[in-house]
């Protein structure tokens, strides 16, 4: 992503009529942006600044998310922006970081399952959980290679889920690799 041309602008602006000038150059001029390549062009509306903070206070924002690629659902509605947007060192804020941010949960979420629904860099979380609560509400058992039929209906999952060990991690393998029968029942 390229610098904003705010300079550009103004550069522009001011071969024509000065009062021509808007009031979002003159802000961009008397600030610094502070955001360097953090928005992007689609969350820049018309280059102003105003797009998004209200004239008499920086810390007054106004910005509708879905504008993103990364729609605020579920759970993430309740979430402070600076808790996503905000890198803190001891409380102070070292960084603001917007368009950079990536999306994926296991960066900001504690991965249980041991990188086992995680494949070449893509996650699959959403495949079972949704933005509402960790429960694994989308899960259906029937969908896998081993669909659960007649005695195996009844069992725990902890049957056939063991916990592994490895080292200081301990999860449990939902990764059966062999669901022949004989490799449960000899
Ligand atoms: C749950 C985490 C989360 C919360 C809460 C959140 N954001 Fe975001 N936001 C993101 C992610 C992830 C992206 C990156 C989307 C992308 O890849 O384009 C983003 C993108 C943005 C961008 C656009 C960057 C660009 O591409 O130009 C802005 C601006 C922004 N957020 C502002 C806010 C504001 C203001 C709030 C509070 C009302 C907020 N965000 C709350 C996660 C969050
Ligand atoms: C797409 C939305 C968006 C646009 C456009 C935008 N900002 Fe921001 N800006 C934010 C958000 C979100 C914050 C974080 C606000 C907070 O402190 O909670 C922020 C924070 C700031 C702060 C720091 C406030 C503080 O108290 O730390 C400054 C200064 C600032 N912006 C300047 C600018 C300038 C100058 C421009 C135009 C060149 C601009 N911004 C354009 C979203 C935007
Ligand atoms: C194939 C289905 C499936 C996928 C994909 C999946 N999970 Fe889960 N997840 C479960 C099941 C089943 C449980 C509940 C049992 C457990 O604790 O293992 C669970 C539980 C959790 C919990 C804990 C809930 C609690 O009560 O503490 C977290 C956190 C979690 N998953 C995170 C993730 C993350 C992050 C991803 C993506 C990397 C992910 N899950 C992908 C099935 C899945
Ligand atoms: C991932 C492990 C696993 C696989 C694979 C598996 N089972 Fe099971 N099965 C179990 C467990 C655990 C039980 C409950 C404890 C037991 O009875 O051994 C069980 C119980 C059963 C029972 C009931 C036994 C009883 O005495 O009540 C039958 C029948 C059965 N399995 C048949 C099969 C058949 C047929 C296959 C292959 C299509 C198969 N199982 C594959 C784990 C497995």
């Amino acid at each position: 992503m390229r610098q904003r041309p705010v300079l550009h602008v103004i550069k522009k602006k001011r071969i024509g009529n000065l009062e021509l000038m808007e009031k979002s150059v003159l802000t961009a001029m008397r600030h610094e942006n502070i955001h360097g390549n953090e928005i992007s062009d689609k969350c820049f509306d018309e280059n102003k600044c105003e797009s998004c903070h209200s004239t008499w206070a920086w810390k007054n924002v106004d910005f509708k998310h879905n504008k993103t690629d990364f729609e605020l659902l579920g759970k993430h509605k309740n979430v402070s922006c600076s808790d996503c947007h905000f890198i803190y060192n001891n409380s102070k804020v070292l960084k603001q970081r917007f368009a950079s941010l990536d999306q994926g949960c296991v960066q900001y979420h504690k991965d249980i399952h041991f990188r086992q629904f995680v494949d070449s860099g893509k996650e699959f979380c959403v495949n079972c959980h949704t933005l509402n609560n960790w429960n694994p509400v989308l899960f259906d058992h029937n969908n896998t290679r081993f669909s659960l039929d007649g005695a195996h209906k009844n069992l725990s999952r902890t049957n056939c889920h063991k916990e592994i060990e490895k080292g200081e991690v301990r999860y449990i393998n939902y990764k059966i690799k062999d669901a022949a029968c004989k490799s449960c029942h000899s």
